[in-house]
């Protein structure tokens, strides 16, 4: 159709802490695709005190993950009703289990729109601690900052709203082993999943924001960035 945002549907896979929700807004922002992260539309749910809130919280502190079938209702919902998703797409989040990436598969073959890019944000474990553990978050935007690495202008406080930042009940060591542990045994195969289709990018997702963030342009603009990130950086 000419449009310039046509094939803008990707998804960032990665590790808890490995920089998903800190890039993702910067994709929207520049291509004016919605981003869809079920994280955070979990814990939308648990804020409203649903009952798949109830559920989704005992779940997410034990590090462990909600159903393929919720999960897979949510984004389809997304996908078919949220007009922001019309020119594309950042899944952030999702999908995390090769039963889920098979349905998306099937659900974007519908609308003839496959997928561009699955992005693997590559970091070590042993970074992931830190990165965790100082992160605050700002509940209503899903906007997040770190004690350290990315301080608000004024302590505990959004820069945008001024409202009070938090830390995620899941943001501590303990609950990180259990995610970490989730993510290789359930979600690594999906990075296979997707080297197999043709579509996997590895990114060096440890360096700084800003780094990381020129890594992703080059695979979008399709230029020899991109194609240095295809042997991947970690393996
Ligand atoms: P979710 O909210 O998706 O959590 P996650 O995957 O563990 O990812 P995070 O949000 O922790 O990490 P991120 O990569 O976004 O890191 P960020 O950019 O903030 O899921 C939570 C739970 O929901 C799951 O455990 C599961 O139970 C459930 N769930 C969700 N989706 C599901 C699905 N599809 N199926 C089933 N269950 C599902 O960065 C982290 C920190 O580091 C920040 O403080 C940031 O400022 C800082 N930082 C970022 N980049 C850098 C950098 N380059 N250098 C230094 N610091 C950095």
């Amino acid at each position: 159709s000419g449009n310039v945002n046509d094939g803008m549907r990707l998804i960032l896979i990665g590790p808890p802490g490995a920089g998903k929700g800190t890039q993702a807004p910067k994709i929207k922002d520049k291509y004016c695709v919605c981003h869809l992260a079920t994280g955070d539309m979990l814990r939308a749910q648990v804020a409203a005190k649903t009952d798949l809130g109830r559920q989704a919280k005992k779940i997410m502190d034990e590090g462990k993950l909600v159903s393929d079938e919720i999960m897979v209702g949510m984004i389809q919902n997304e996908l078919d009703n949220n007009k922001e998703c019309q020119n594309g797409f950042i899944l952030d989040g999702f999908p995390r289990t090769v039963p889920q990436a098979a349905k998306l598969d099937s659900m974007l073959s519908q609308k003839r729109s496959p997928l561009a890019h699955a992005i693997e944000l590559q970091i070590p474990d042993s970074l992931l601690v830190a990165r965790i553990t100082g992160r605050l978050v700002h509940p209503a935007s899903g906007r997040s900052y770190h004690k350290l690495f990315n301080p608000p202008a004024k302590s505990m406080t959004d820069d945008v709203t001024g409202e009070p930042l938090i830390q995620r009940s899941d943001d501590n060591e303990g609950v990180l082993k259990k995610r970490l542990g989730t993510y290789h045994e359930q979600t690594g195969p999906v990075v296979d999943y997707y080297r197999e289709k043709g579509i996997w990018k590895g990114i060096d997702a440890s360096k700084e924001p800003g780094e990381v963030w020129k890594s992703l342009l080059g695979v979008f603009e399709g230029g020899s960035a991109a194609k240095a990130g295809q042997g991947g950086l970690l393996g």
